[in-house]
Parts: C-alpha cells; structure tokens; sequence
C-alpha cells in the first residue's frame, strides 16, 4: 500500500489523471472501475479536461461500476448509472454501452451478483478501480462488518446511510430506496490497481484505521491492506491522524 499526501483534492485529481493516461496510452481497452460520490468528483473533471484539451480518450475503454440503488426506475437522476452519465461518460468518448453497472446485468436483483463477477470476468478484469472511503471507512456499499471475502451482492441499506442520502431524494427518506447491489471487498481486491481518494478531516479517522488498523471488518477499507497493489490519495487534513 502506497500512502499520497497532497495539499488539496484538486492536486489529487492530476496526480490521479496521470495514472488514467498511462493506462490508457499503454492500454486503450483498459477496464475501469467507476465509483460515485462527491469525492471523484474533481477527478471526473479533470479526465473530462484533458479529453478535451489533450485528447485523452475513452472510446476503447470500458467501465463498471461499484454499486447501485435496486428499485429505482432506468434513468431516475438519483441511480449511480445516471450520475456517471452525468459527470463523465456523456463529457467524454467512451462507446455506447461500455459502461454498466450491477442494476444493468439482469431485472432479479439476487441473480444480478454472479451476473456482474461474470461480466468483470469476461471483460478481463478491472485494470484501475477508483474509489471513495465512508467516515466509517465503508468502501462502496460494503459497510462496517461486511464480509472481507465479500463478492457483488444485494445489501439492506442502513438506516443511517438511507437518512444521509436523503438530500439526494428531496429530503424525504421514504423515496430513499432500501436495497442495493454492491461490489463485494473481495471484488474491489481482484482489481489490478486500486486507488482510494480521501478528503477532508471527516475521512481522517477512516483513512487511519484503513491504513494503520489492523485487518478489521469493522472498517471495511482496511482490505486493501490485502491488495497487491493500492494507492491511498488523501489532502492533509485526510492524512491528519496518520
Ligand atoms: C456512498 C457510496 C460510496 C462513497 C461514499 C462516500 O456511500 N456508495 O461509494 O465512497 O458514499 O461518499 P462521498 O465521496 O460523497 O464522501
């Protein structure tokens, strides 16, 4: 595990970017694992900026993401599908289709699990996976005491995570769906490189005990002590308790 300290998340996000470029000059075909959140957000714009201004491209590329809400109807502006469309895909060249997401690989949400492993499979696996940590260090929808061996599944919502998310849904938790599909950690562990980006002093706790704690399911993110390969990028005041 490699530990970044950089000044500011917009420092994060070029560093980031170069690892996006070259893959994607050494690797056109590359697979992508996308997260949602307000934290690749800066990363978004950048690789979105240097598509336009550098001709970065996309259009070989392929990407899956980490999770997604079950029951909201194909193109509800809250689906984790549509937010990527938002912030990066209709910004860039990827083809069409060559992003999915768990709620894309079939309607039974329990059956959509093995689908999705499968397709990741196929596709080759994940060459970068980007991801955001919780404050309470949970990695997708992998919460406190999901299993470290854990693969693409159907999880409950916590009560706390539906009452957080309740901003995106106009305040009103009962339009918050109350299941999902995630990623499993041992999922997130079969990617060729992880990168976790952490900002602000609310992440600080999390990005301690996933980079200093002992291997725990009580903080999910700490698997990636087990990767073969992780980059944690954090700003200073998300490096503060290390
Ligand atoms: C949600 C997502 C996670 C994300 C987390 C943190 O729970 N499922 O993938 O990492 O929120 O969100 P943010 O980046 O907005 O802090």
């Amino acid at each position: 595990m490699e530990v970044v300290v950089v000044p500011t998340a917009e420092d994060a996000a070029v560093l980031v970017a170069d690892a996006y470029q070259a893959l994607l000059t050494a690797t056109p075909t590359a697979v992508l694992g996308l997260a949602t959140g307000s934290t690749p957000l800066p990363l978004y714009r950048e690789l979105i900026r240097r598509h336009r201004e550098e001709g970065l491209s996309f259009r070989e590329a392929r990407g899956f993401l980490l999770d997604e809400y079950v029951g909201l109807p194909p193109g509800h502006p809250e689906s984790y599908r549509q937010f990527i469309r938002a912030e990066l895909e209709r910004h860039v060249d990827f083809a069409p289709d060559a992003i999915v997401g768990p709620g894309d690989a079939g309607r039974d949400p329990l059956a959509a699990g093995p689908a999705y492993e499968e397709a990741i499979r196929a596709a080759g696996g994940i060459d970068l996976q980007i991801l955001g940590i919780g404050a309470d260090g949970h990695l997708a929808f992998n919460m406190p005491m999901s299993s470290l061996s854990s693969r693409t599944r159907v999880k409950t919502l916590t009560p706390r995570t539906r009452q957080d998310n309740a901003r995106f849904f106009g305040g009103d938790v009962d339009l918050v769906p109350t299941h999902c599909l995630t990623q499993g950690l041992a999922t997130i562990l079969d990617s060729r490189h992880a990168i976790l980006l952490g900002f602000g002093r609310g992440k600080a706790q999390a990005v301690r005990e996933a980079v200093e704690g002992p291997l725990s399911a009580r903080w999910p993110a700490s698997v990636l002590q087990l990767h073969p390969h992780a980059t944690i990028v954090v700003d200073e005041d998300a490096a503060s308790q290390l």
